[in-house]
């Protein structure tokens, strides 16, 4: 690591910390917490030269590739600078034309393309690929609401990816292999894990700070000319290997390849190469429809109902995050929230009411609900369960 790329990072992990933490207790002594014009001018003139002057030092050195992961984990530190810049509206995507960070801009965009990302932090940065130094781990500000935010996207993240692990390994197998029963158990935990560390975030993350002081950092934002989205949990191959895989989701269907093909840059290259390969392959779910002259076998049996298990599991999470997490922490106090500010709530972009209607379809593939608008797996899961033993 050179020492131009040392300094940047203990920056990011002291100077800048302190500067994003006293703004945030600024904002929030006004009656209208979701304003940060005139306030703390002072603090974000620091912020964004004393970044400057790091950043460009770095532009400057020029070659700082010492391979894949200190590219991305500098892609990440000014990423970071970048969303804060945003958040603070030091730069404001609806106010210009070209992010007025041109330095930032160029190193983003130039480690970016050189690594086939989108030139921003991405959710990765912050979770799956967040180097913690003596037990402290990157982030905006020192607010417990946002380490407890970070640390159950960690969690959950992980747990997405353990189930979506065990589900590829089923593929080589196949359906009646004995020993995919015990691949689709560690799906299943893991799905149970993602339903618990979700729940224990559902009750203890304020819905308050997550809203004033947590979320405004993950705003869409231009780097150079472009806008890019916010970061979102979403943004690992996992959950989508697990909807296709399980077959609930269709990689050819408009609405859900749209989804995909928005969100690959977001992603680590190596997620990109999984997502990419398992849209060419055939779900578990089909095979257990075309082998259903098998159905008296022990095997079909005993795989079927843990396919079935795991499928309303995966359901489960879904409903969770929409009706539990959207619901709480984004609808409820978008509804109250004073109508300036309305047009900057999404990560993403669209206004809420989109954004809303995609993910209630989402949740309804993956719940595999009876829909007529959209295609659900409502009578295919209602076929397979039919030929459960013991099924009515
Ligand atoms: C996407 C809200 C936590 C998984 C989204 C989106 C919103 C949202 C609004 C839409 C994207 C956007 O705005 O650009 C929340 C809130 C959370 C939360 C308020 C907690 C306070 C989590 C956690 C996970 C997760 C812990 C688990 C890993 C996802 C996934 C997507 C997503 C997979 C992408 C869309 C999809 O494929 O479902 N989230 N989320 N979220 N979130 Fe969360």
């Amino acid at each position: 690591m050179s020492e131009h790329v040392q300094a940047f990072d203990r920056w990011i992990r002291e100077e800048f910390v302190t500067l994003n933490s006293a703004l945030e207790r600024l904002y929030l002594q006004q009656d209208d917490p979701a304003n940060v014009q005139g306030v703390g001018d002072e603090l974000k003139s620091t912020l964004a030269e004393q970044g400057r002057v790091l950043v460009q030092a770095l532009v400057e050195e020029g070659n700082t590739d010492e391979g894949f992961d200190s590219a991305f984990d500098l892609l990440g530190n000014v990423g970071l600078y970048m969303a804060a810049c945003r958040r603070h509206e030091i730069t404001e995507p609806s106010r210009e034309t070209s992010s007025p960070l041109i330095e930032a801009s160029a190193l983003a965009m130039h480690i970016g393309a050189s690594i086939g990302v989108t030139p921003r932090f991405a959710t990765a940065h912050l979770t799956t690929h967040n180097r913690a130094v003596n037990g402290v781990f990157k982030r905006f500000t020192d607010l417990d609401d946002e380490k407890l935010f970070v640390d159950y996207n960690t969690k959950g993240i992980l747990a997405y990816k353990r189930a979506a692990d065990a589900l590829l390994k089923i593929q080589p197998l196949g359906i009646s292999h004995p020993i995919s029963a015990d691949l689709f158990t560690v799906a299943l935990k893991a799905l149970q894990e993602v339903i618990a560390s979700n729940q224990i975030l559902f009750e203890r993350l304020d819905k308050e700070m997550f809203f004033n002081c947590v979320r405004p950092y993950y705003k869409p934002h231009r780097v150079g000319q472009q806008v890019y989205r916010g970061a979102n949990a979403g943004d690992f191959a996992g959950i989508n290997v697990i909807d296709l895989q399980l077959g609930l989701c269709f990689a050819n269907e408009p609405s859900y390849s749209q989804l995909l093909v928005d969100k690959f840059l977001y992603m680590m290259p190596e997620d990109q190469r999984i997502l990419r390969d398992c849209m060419r392959r055939s779900s578990i779910m089909d095979e257990f429809l075309a082998a259903q002259e098998h159905a008296e076998e022990e095997w079909y049996q005993q795989n079927l109902s843990l396919f079935l298990a795991v499928c309303q599991c995966h359901g489960e999470t879904a409903i969770q995050h929409h009706n539990q997490l959207v619901e709480k922490y984004i609808t409820e106090p978008s509804s109250r929230m004073v109508q300036e500010h309305m047009e900057k709530v999404t990560a993403s972009g669209p206004p809420l009411a989109v954004l809303l209607s995609a993910l209630e379809k989402l949740r309804d593939r993956r719940a595999a609900a009876k829909r007529d608008d959209i295609r659900t797996r409502f009578d295919d899961i209602a076929a397979l369960t039919l030929t459960l033993k013991g099924a009515e």
